[in-house]
């Protein structure tokens, strides 16, 4: 079916006369457009000629008829044209049901909202237009994954414009975003695993309706995919707090581009803790962080202690399989402890590493007994081999009595 889809496809594209290509495809850049790109731009694909987007006559191979600004012919495009002239079909929503009946039409609309479109319709020229996200002549579906648009490209694209720190420098914004984006789990996730469900640029801030989330909405952005810590963060002293003091939920300790992997030094009062920034030593909130840091730490030390103990006892040839698959229940529980810390209260914490901590007591008493189980065994076949080697040394003793008689 796809095939066919592509084929039909194709075919419309070879069917319709287009002499705009024929002649433009050898031409020297920037007049030339190959047929080869053409033929991926998904207008060519639905039969579109280049005079759906430039004007003029297509069916004549007169460059007079053919450009002539009687036939419609628009000449040069300019970049304040762009939105207008994609939106003369993309905002027409009786045009574009003939060819995709579920395609959005409110593109034009939502990027006249966005800081880019409002810029734009003050004249500003270097703003993001349609052609800078989609391309031109090899414009593909975002659904492509060689699109400019597709979610493992859009932070390469929009850092054409916003990692240039000679382009944007009238505008005062800081350029680092993708530096710190690239670093980040999320960059991690997405671009170098393929995981599709992480965030890319526009996930936070929109496609056509790009702006800042804004301090109120942070949240709301991250809990999208993030409920549960959202969950525990709204019931938590901070929420109510940082919204006083005008701070954003999430990105207050976690920042917005360059979000790392966080580990149980980010809570607590060491170096490399979050909470020293606001809370001194002694007030409710360091003496809380502190009782969370250690509460991590020591279930993470069981664990490491009765992993090791059973990797040993294992190695020994001992059985404790049964030990082992309740170890997981243990490893379970410090991971639900990294994510009540949101609520940020000791108490709550303590629930969940308590239970870790009661199933680290058993496999370890477990790993030890299988230890004093081999020690013993160890012992009884010391104890035997001894006899043993007695025995031998009788029984050589004996035949040397008898050979010598
Ligand atoms: C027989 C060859 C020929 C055909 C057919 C032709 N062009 Fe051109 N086109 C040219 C040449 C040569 C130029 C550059 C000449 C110039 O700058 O005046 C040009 C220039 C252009 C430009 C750039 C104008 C500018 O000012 O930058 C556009 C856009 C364009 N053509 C679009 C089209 C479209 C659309 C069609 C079909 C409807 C078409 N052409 C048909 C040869 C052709
Ligand atoms: C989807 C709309 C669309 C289609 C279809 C399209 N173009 Fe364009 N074309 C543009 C836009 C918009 C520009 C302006 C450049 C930009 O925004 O970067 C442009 C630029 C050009 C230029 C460069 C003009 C210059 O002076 O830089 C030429 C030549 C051109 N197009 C020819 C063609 C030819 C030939 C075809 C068909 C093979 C075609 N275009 C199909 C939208 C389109
Ligand atoms: C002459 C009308 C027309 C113009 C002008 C036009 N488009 Fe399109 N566009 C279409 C049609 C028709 C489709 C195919 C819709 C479908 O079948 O999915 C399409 C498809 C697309 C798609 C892929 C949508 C998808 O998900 O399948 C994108 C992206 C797109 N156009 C962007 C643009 C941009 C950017 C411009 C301006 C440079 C533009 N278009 C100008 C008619 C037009
Ligand atoms: C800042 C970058 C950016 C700009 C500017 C932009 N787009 Fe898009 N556009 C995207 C992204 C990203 C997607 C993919 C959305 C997705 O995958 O859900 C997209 C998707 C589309 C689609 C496919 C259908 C849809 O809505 O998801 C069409 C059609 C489209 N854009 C047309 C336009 C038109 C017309 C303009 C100019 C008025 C424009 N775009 C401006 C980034 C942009
Ligand atoms: C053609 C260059 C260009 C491209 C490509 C581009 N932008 Fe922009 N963007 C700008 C300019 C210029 C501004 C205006 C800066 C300002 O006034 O703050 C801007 C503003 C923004 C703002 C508002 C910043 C603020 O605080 O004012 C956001 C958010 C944004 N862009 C996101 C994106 C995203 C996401 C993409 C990619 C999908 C993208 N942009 C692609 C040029 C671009
Ligand atoms: C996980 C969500 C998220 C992702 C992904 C993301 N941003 Fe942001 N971005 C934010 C937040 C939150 C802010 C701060 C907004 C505020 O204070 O209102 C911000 C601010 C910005 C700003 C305003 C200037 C600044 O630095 O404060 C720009 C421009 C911007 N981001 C562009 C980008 C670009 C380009 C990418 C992709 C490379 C990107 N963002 C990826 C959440 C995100
Ligand atoms: C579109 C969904 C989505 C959004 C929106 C989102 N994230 Fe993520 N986040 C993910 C995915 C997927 C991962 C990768 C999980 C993994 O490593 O397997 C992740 C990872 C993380 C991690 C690291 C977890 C770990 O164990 O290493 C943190 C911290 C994080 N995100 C914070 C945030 C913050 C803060 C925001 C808002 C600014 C946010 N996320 C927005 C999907 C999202
Ligand atoms: C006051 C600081 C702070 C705030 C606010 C905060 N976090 Fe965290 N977050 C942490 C700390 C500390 C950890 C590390 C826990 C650990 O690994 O011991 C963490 C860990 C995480 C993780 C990884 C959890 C895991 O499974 O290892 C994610 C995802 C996350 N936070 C998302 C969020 C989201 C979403 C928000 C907003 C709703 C948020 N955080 C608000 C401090 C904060
Ligand atoms: C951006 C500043 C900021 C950061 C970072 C921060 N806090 Fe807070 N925290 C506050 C404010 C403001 C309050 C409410 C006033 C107060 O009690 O000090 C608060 C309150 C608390 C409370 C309640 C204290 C009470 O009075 O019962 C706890 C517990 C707490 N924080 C723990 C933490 C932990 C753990 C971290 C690190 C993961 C952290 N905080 C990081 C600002 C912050």
């Amino acid at each position: 079916m796809a095939a066919l889809l592509v084929c039909s496809g194709l075919m419309a594209f070879a069917q319709t006369k287009n002499s705009c290509l024929d002649c433009h495809s050898n031409l020297p850049e920037p007049l030339g457009v190959s047929a080869e790109t053409y033929s991926q731009n998904i207008h060519a694909q639905k039969g579109l000629t280049c005079a759906a987007c430039h004007g003029g006559d297509a069916s004549t191979d007169d460059p007079e008829k053919a450009m002539s600004r009687a036939a419609g012919w628009k000449g040069k495009i300019e970049r304040k044209q762009v939105p207008e002239l994609c939106a003369s079909c993309h905002a027409d929503a009786e045009r574009m049901k003939k060819y995709n009946p579920s395609l959005r039409v409110d593109q034009f609309q939502q990027y006249k909202t966005s800081v880019h479109g409002m810029k734009w319709a003050k004249g500003d020229s270097k703003v993001a237009v349609c052609t800078d996200c989609h391309g031109v002549h090899d414009l593909r579906a975002p659904s492509d994954p060689r699109s400019t648009v597709h979610p493992t490209n859009i932070a390469t694209t929009c850092s054409h414009c916003h990692a240039d720190a000679e382009y944007m420098k009238p505008y005062g914004i800081k350029t680092d975003q993708f530096a710190n984006y690239e670093q980040s789990v999320h960059h991690d996730a997405m671009v170098v695993r393929g995981d599709l469900s992480a965030p890319t640029c526009t996930t936070c801030h929109g496609n056509h309706g790009a702006t800042p989330p804004g301090v109120a909405n942070v949240t709301a952005v991250c809990s999208n995919c993030h409920v549960f810590q959202a969950q525990l963060f709204a019931t938590s002293p901070h929420k109510d707090a940082f919204a006083a003091l005008g701070l954003p939920g999430c990105v207050t300790c976690h920042s917005n581009h360059a979000i790392k992997h966080p580990t149980d030094e980010m809570i607590g009062t060491g170096p490399k803790a979050v909470c020293t920034n606001c809370h001194t030593a002694g007030d409710a909130g360091a003496t809380q962080a502190e009782a969370m840091h250690n509460q991590l730490t020591e279930l993470a030390a069981a664990i490491a202690a009765s992993d090791e103990l059973l990797g040993r006892a294992e190695r020994q040839g001992m059985e404790v399989s049964q030990a082992k698959l309740q170890a997981a229940q243990a490893r379970e529980a410090l991971l639900k402890a990294r994510v009540t810390v949101h609520a940020f209260r000791d108490s709550e914490l303590k629930r969940d590493t308590d239970a870790g901590l009661a199933v680290t007591r058993q496999t370890h008493a477990a790993g030890e007994k299988a230890m004093e189980e081999w020690k013993f065994r160890r012992v009884g076949l010391g104890l035997s081999v001894v006899a043993i080697a007695i025995a031998l040394v009788g029984l050589g003793l004996y035949v040397r009595n008898l050979e010598q008689q």
